[in-house]
């Protein structure tokens, strides 16, 4: 997969070096190439905003300056770049997009080519997206949660990073893959433990040292589902109970939810 992030502060991206996401770039896995956007300034001060037209607070980013950038990482500008065949996916993240989640990273994961487009600032003037979107490329504005950053540059590292991991070959072992938290099982992570047994007076729960693995797989699928009970009463909410055997529903009845009408409801109705 190739990953072209373009940003004003093209250092902040310089932990995309490190750790799996690193050593995924030097496999060869993921072409990563980080750009400076004043690259594409035409003007001695290297400006890429201006005031907002219809007034208001703070500046927005240039429309022009960002089209040659994304022209020119894309090979639009030439004709020469390798998106004559290849599609390219254009990422903007903003406080103002779909929430980005794991069924995004999953969906961006299957392309070949993106580019981060990191606006500062009140944002990126909005014909940008449009335009681009009128061209034909997909366009996905992505906010990382609900509060506002300073920049999309942090939203950038997290989108690469949670994108990367799914790439064949980065993760060593792709069965940790399988069990971990907003996965397809659709709840949150069970508990894990290690070594020392004992530490400042816990112990690692008997049924995880017993080596009987069916009572293993139970105990864990059923502190899954207290676990996203208590703290993602949502994503209980979205459930299929069609998908759950009978004892996740005991487990589940135990803690106040019942299937009710193809879905889980709260028994106080909440
Ligand atoms: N830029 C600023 N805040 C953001 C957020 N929450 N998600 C994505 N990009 C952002």
């Amino acid at each position: 997969m190739r990953v072209d992030v373009i940003s004003i502060f093209p250092d902040y991206l310089a932990a995309l070096d490190l750790s799996l996401v690193g050593k995924a770039r030097a496999a060869g896995i993921i072409d990563l190439r980080v750009h400076d956007l004043r690259t594409w300034t035409s003007d001695r001060h290297r400006t890429v905003d201006d005031t907002p037209f219809g007034g208001g607070a703070g500046m927005v980013m240039r429309p022009d300056v960002w089209g040659r950038a994304i022209d020119a990482v894309t090979g639009r500008d030439t004709g020469t770049g390798h998106d004559a065949e290849v599609p390219v996916h254009l990422v903007v993240p903003t406080p103002s997009g779909a929430t980005f989640t794991q069924r995004t990273a999953e969906a961006l994961a299957g392309e070949e080519h993106l580019v981060v487009a990191c606006g500062r600032y009140e944002g990126i003037d909005a014909r940008v997206a449009e335009h681009y979107r009128a061209a034909g490329v997909r366009v996905s504005e992505l906010s990382i949660g609900d509060y506002v950053l300073n920049g999309g540059e942090v939203a950038a590292l997290v989108v690469v990073e949670a994108v990367a991991r799914l790439l064949p070959g980065v993760v060593g072992n792709p069965e940790s893959l399988v069990e971990e938290s907003h996965g397809a099982a659709g709840l949150l992570e069970y508990p894990v433990y290690t070594k020392p047994p004992a530490w400042e007076g816990l112990e690692v729960p008997d049924v995880l040292l017993s080596g009987h693995h069916a009572r293993i797989h139970r105990w864990r699928r059923d502190e899954a589902l207290r676990r996203t009970v208590a703290r993602r009463p949502d994503m209980v909410g979205a459930l299929d109970p069609a998908t759950l055997d009978a004892h996740d529903l005991a487990v589940l009845a135990e803690e106040g939810w019942h299937p009710h009408g193809g879905r889980l409801e709260r028994s106080d109705g909440c």
